[in-house]
C-alpha cells in the first residue's frame, strides 16, 4: 500500500513499532493479513514475521494474502501462547509485536458464526468453531441470571443488564435460545424504546460481551500482559490496538508496570492512546472505539534503561 493511502492508525502502528530489515516480528492477531503484509514488506526475506490466530478460517486468508513474502510463518495458536508462537520463529526474542484485538469484518458478517445481530445464524460466536468450548448458547442456556447480568454489565457495559438477563432467563424457561435474531429481538424488546442507542444497533453491547465471554477475551489478553516482555529483545516495540475500555486500561498499566511477571523497563512511546481519524471511523465505522499503545523495551529492573 502506498503510504499516502495507508489509514492512520495503521501508519501509526508501523511507524512505533518501526519494523527494519532483518528483524524478528509477532503478529498476534494476523486476521485478513493488513498489518502483517506491511510489516513483512519491511523486514524482507532476512526477517521472521510469525502471524498467529485462533481461527484457522483467518489463518487460511491470511496465509493466501501473504504467500509471496518468504519471511512469514503461521502459526494456529492463541497470542498468548508463547512456546507456540517463539516454537514458530526458531526460538529467538522478538524485535516488535503487535496485536489488534477482537475479530475480522470477515468473522464478524458471517451469519454462521453467530456474530452478527443483523443476519440469522446459530449463537456460536466461538473464535475457533474447532475448539471444543463453550458457544453462546452454551452459556446462555446454562449461565443463572445474576451471571447473564454480569456478563453483559461488566464486558458490554450494559445499563439494562438485569432487565436483558431477566428477559432470556424466562425465555429458556419456554425454549432454548438457538439464534442469533431471536436473542437480538429479545434484547431490543427488554430496552425501553427511548434508551434504545442513536448509532448502533440495541444488541451491539449484548452481542459483544457474550462474545468476549464465550473467547476468554480478557483472559488471553492477562496472561500475554504479564508475559510478553519476557519474549522482547532489547529495544524491542510493542504495540496494542484495543476496541473496549477494560482491554485499554490492562494495556496501559501492564505498560507502566513494565509487563507484572518479567520485571521489565518499559518506555511508552504514545502518552495518550492513538486513535483512528474521522475518514477513517468514515469508512469503517467499527474502527469507531480503536486505541493504539505502544511501548518499547529499555531494560530489566536489575539493568533500567540506560538511553
Ligand atoms: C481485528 S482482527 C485483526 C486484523 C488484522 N490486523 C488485519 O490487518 O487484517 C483480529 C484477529 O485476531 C484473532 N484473535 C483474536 N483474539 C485472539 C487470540 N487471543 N489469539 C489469537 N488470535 C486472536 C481473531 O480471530 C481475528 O482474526
Amino acid at each position: 500500500m502506498h503510504a499516502a493511502h495507508i489509514p492512520v492508525l495503521l501508519q501509526e502502528t508501523l511507524r512505533l513499532l518501526s519494523p527494519a530489515p532483518g528483524e524478528v516480528f509477532l503478529d498476534g492477531t494476523v486476521g485478513a493479513g493488513g498489518h502483517a503484509e506491511e510489516i513483512a514488506a519491511r523486514i524482507g526475506p532476512g526477517g521472521i514475521l510469525v502471524c498467529a490466530d485462533a481461527d484457522p478460517a483467518m489463518l487460511a486468508v491470511a496465509a493466501g494474502r501473504l504467500e509471496g513474502f518468504e519471511c512469514v510463518r503461521t502459526a494456529h495458536s492463541d497470542f498468548s501462547d508463547f512456546e507456540t508462537v517463539k516454537g514458530a520463529a526458531g526460538g529467538r526474542m522478538f524485535d516488535g509485536m503487535l496485536l489488534d484485538l477482537g475479530l475480522s469484518s470477515i468473522q464478524l458478517d458471517d451469519p454462521s458464526r453467530g456474530f452478527s445481530f443483523r443476519e440469522d445464524g446459530p449463537l456460536d460466536m466461538r473464535r475457533d468453531p474447532g475448539a471444543r468450548a463453550p458457544t453462546a448458547r452454551d452459556i446462555l442456556r446454562r449461565a443463572t441470571e445474576k451471571e447473564l447480568a454480569d456478563i453483559f454489565h461488566r464486558f458490554g457495559e450494559e445499563r439494562f443488564s438485569r432487565r436483558i438477563a431477566r428477559a432470556i432467563a424466562s425465555q429458556r424457561e419456554r425454549e432454548p435460545l438457538e439464534r442469533t435474531l431471536r436473542l437480538a429481538d429479545l434484547v431490543k424488546r427488554a430496552i425501553p424504546r427511548k434508551a434504545w442507542p442513536r448509532d448502533i444497533h440495541p444488541a451491539t453491547r449484548v452481542f459483544q460481551a457474550l462474545r468476549i465471554a464465550v473467547n476468554g477475551e480478557l483472559d488471553s489478553l492477562s496472561a500475554f500482559l504479564d508475559r510478553f516482555a519476557g519474549h522482547l529483545a532489547p529495544g524491542g516495540r510493542i504495540a496494542v490496538i484495543s476496541f473496549h475500555s477494560l482491554e485499554d486500561r490492562m494495556v496501559k498499566v501492564a505498560f507502566r508496570g513494565g509487563s507484572a511477571g518479567e520485571n521489565a523497563v518499559l518506555e511508552v512511546l504514545t502518552r495518550k492512546p492513538v486513535v483512528p481519524g474521522a475518514e477513517e471511523v468514515h469508512a469503517n465505522p467499527r474502527a469507531r472505539s480503536a486505541k493504539l499503545r505502544a511501548a518499547r523495551i529499555c531494560g530489566r529492573k536489575e539493568d533500567p534503561c540506560r538511553e
